[in-house]
């Protein structure tokens, strides 16, 4: 018999497999993308048995982590690119192709909403104030597997880099020589620093190191500590007293969540 994973995996797969007429660029963001979410999907399980999920509840991790980025295809397809600000949301894209392809007709209503909500969220600066309990459990999970996946794609890719250049890692930005005026200063503000900021590499890699003030989950910093995502960021910047300072603080705070929660 096919796990209910299984059956959402193929499902995905031949989603993925659907698009016609990609370019040899597109089909190699789209295997990214792919293999992408089912890392997430597979991270969102092991996070929420960590916390104690129900199995039920697990599926829906597991369900939300699949396709969170799901729109990402039609995107990339219609818009040949993953700018959200040039094209679409993609958070919203991936609900709208979960409800034309009817995924969404085997959950109670309930869940649905669960799942929309995670979706919807799992890309935006802040998640909104008004959220249930239980939509809350969802929408910081997707939040925390999408973001330590992505950490764990960039330390790998800054540590091999072998100069094929991965624009959907970099961003196409100028290397930069330090970290602009307004990251260090969402940084040091243990805020996230915002996307419209950012002006170079080095500010893309200080982005990357503001995500742990936005990390819910103790198991998530777990992770992060353990496989070194800050160090091999940090490694790979030029060394100065600010980059130092923001390096400290993004570390002192991730052990104290550690040592503390
Ligand atoms: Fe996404």
């Amino acid at each position: 018999m096919e796990s209910w994973e299984e059956k959402l995996s193929k499902w995905f797969n031949s989603y993925c497999n659907s698009f016609k007429g990609l370019t040899d660029e597109q089909r190699r963001d789209f295997d990214i993308k792919r293999d992408h979410s089912i890392r997430v999907a597979n991270f969102s399980v092991q996070l929420a048995d960590k916390l104690g999920f129900s199995v039920e509840e697990q599926k829906l991790a597991y369900f939300v982590g699949l396709f969170h980025d799901v729109g990402r295809f039609r995107q990339l397809k219609e818009f040949n690119t993953f700018n959200d600000a040039k094209s679409v949301d993609h958070a919203k894209y991936s609900v709208e192709v979960l409800n034309e392809n009817g995924l969404f007709e085997k959950f109670e209503m309930e869940d649905v909403g669960l799942i929309i909500t995670a979706i919807q969220n799992h890309n935006k600066l802040q998640l909104p104030g008004k959220l249930t309990e239980n939509e809350l459990k969802f929408a910081k999970l997707i939040r925390d597997a999408d973001k330590i996946d992505i950490l764990k794609v960039l330390t790998e890719y800054y540590s091999t880099r072998n100069g094929v250049a991965n624009h959907t890692l970099t961003w196409e930005l100028p290397k930069g020589s330090s970290v602009s005026k307004t990251v260090a200063k969402e940084i040091l503000d243990e805020k996230l620093v915002s996307k419209k900021n950012v002006l170079s590499e080095i500010d893309v890699k200080i982005m990357q190191m503001s995500w742990v003030y936005d990390l819910n989950y103790r198991f998530s910093f777990e992770h992060l500590l353990k496989n070194r995502f800050l160090e091999t960021i940090y490694n790979t910047l030029p060394k100065n007293d600010l980059v130092i300072e923001i390096y400290r603080n993004v570390k002192v705070y991730s052990e104290n969540i550690i040592y503390n929660r």
